[in-house]
């Protein structure tokens, strides 16, 4: 009786999340009281309600709030949030991709205060089996791309990267600038799996940090030389590639009826000036 109540009180204290200890500069944390319908408006979303997503879909048909527990970042007054994707999850004449990604309310292309300084974007992600990825193609989660459009700072993907199929399907990979893997860890396809990537807009490097369920996370790989510049912003969600084309965006081969969707929690950007990245 004794022991198993120790153990109760175990369980609990390891599902007390872990503060944010910087300056947060853009919070993507939901909040627990959100409505899936607030997404579809400037004045309740935290995030930009008309990009980047079909635009016959409104953000409260995309995203979902599954039924799991909260991430290491969050806390009882934060929800996780599901971004899914379909057939119709076509953004203008991008026949190519199917994509629905949410950038934050205020990150704006040019003069964003994530765009400059050291800023760490965390995020911790979870499978959904009713809505698996399909590992034979190339998916973008998490990046952030240069204001011209030319080219992402970094990439966070997983499946088989298009040209480069030496690489495992099933793992996160971190690419750099010229989308050479700085980093990968295999896909769990149960636990939260917890992600920082430190971007020093200034030395022009990027780091990355890591952590599985409610563990801390640990720094990966060191501060590598990653080209920062040309300011842009941040995207989170999802974005498919298709295969057998060598035109991704406009054309290639996608399955119909695709219901896919991936889990996310504790997405905010921090400052880490100083070095300060909450762990
Ligand atoms: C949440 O975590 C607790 C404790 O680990 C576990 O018993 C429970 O099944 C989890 N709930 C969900 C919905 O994952
Ligand atoms: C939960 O997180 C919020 C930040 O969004 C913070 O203000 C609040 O103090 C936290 N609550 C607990 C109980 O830690
Ligand atoms: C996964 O994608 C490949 C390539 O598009 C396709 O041939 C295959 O049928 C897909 N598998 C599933 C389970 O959808």
């Amino acid at each position: 009786m004794y022991l198993s109540l120790l153990l109760t009180a175990a369980a609990v204290a390891s599902a007390a999340n872990a503060p944010v200890k910087c300056p947060i500069v853009f919070d993507g944390r939901v909040k627990a009281t959100t409505q899936l319908t607030d997404f579809d408006s400037y004045s309740t979303s935290l995030f930009n309600a008309e990009y980047v997503k079909g635009q016959n879909l409104k953000w409260s048909q995309i995203v979902k709030f599954p039924t799991v527990n909260t991430s290491r970042f969050d806390n009882d007054t934060h929800k996780p949030f599901e971004v899914t994707i379909s057939d119709t999850s076509i953004f203008q004449t991008q026949k190519g991709f199917r994509r629905a990604g949410l950038q934050f309310q205020g990150d704006t292309n040019n003069g964003s205060p994530a765009s400059t300084g050291i800023k760490t974007i965390h995020f911790s992600i979870k499978q959904d089996p009713q809505r698996a990825l399909n590992l034979s193609h190339e998916y973008l989660n998490v990046w952030h791309e240069a204001a011209d459009y030319s080219a992402n700072q970094f990439n966070f993907e997983a499946g088989t990267i298009l040209g480069q199929t030496s690489l495992p399907r099933n793992t996160w990979k971190v690419l750099n600038r010229q989308n050479k893997q700085v980093w990968s860890t295999p896909i769990d396809n149960t636990e939260w799996q917890n992600f920082a990537i430190t971007l020093d807009f200034g030395k022009n490097t990027l780091q990355v940090y890591y952590s599985k369920g409610d563990e801390p996370l640990k720094s990966v790989t060191s501060a590598v030389s990653n080209n920062n510049a040309g300011e842009g912003q941040y995207q989170i969600g999802m974005l498919k590639k298709p295969t057998g084309t060598s035109d991704v965006v406009n054309s290639g081969f996608q399955e119909s009826r695709i219901n896919e969707g991936l889990i996310y929690g504790g997405l905010f950007i921090e400052d880490s000036a100083g070095g300060c990245v909450s762990l």
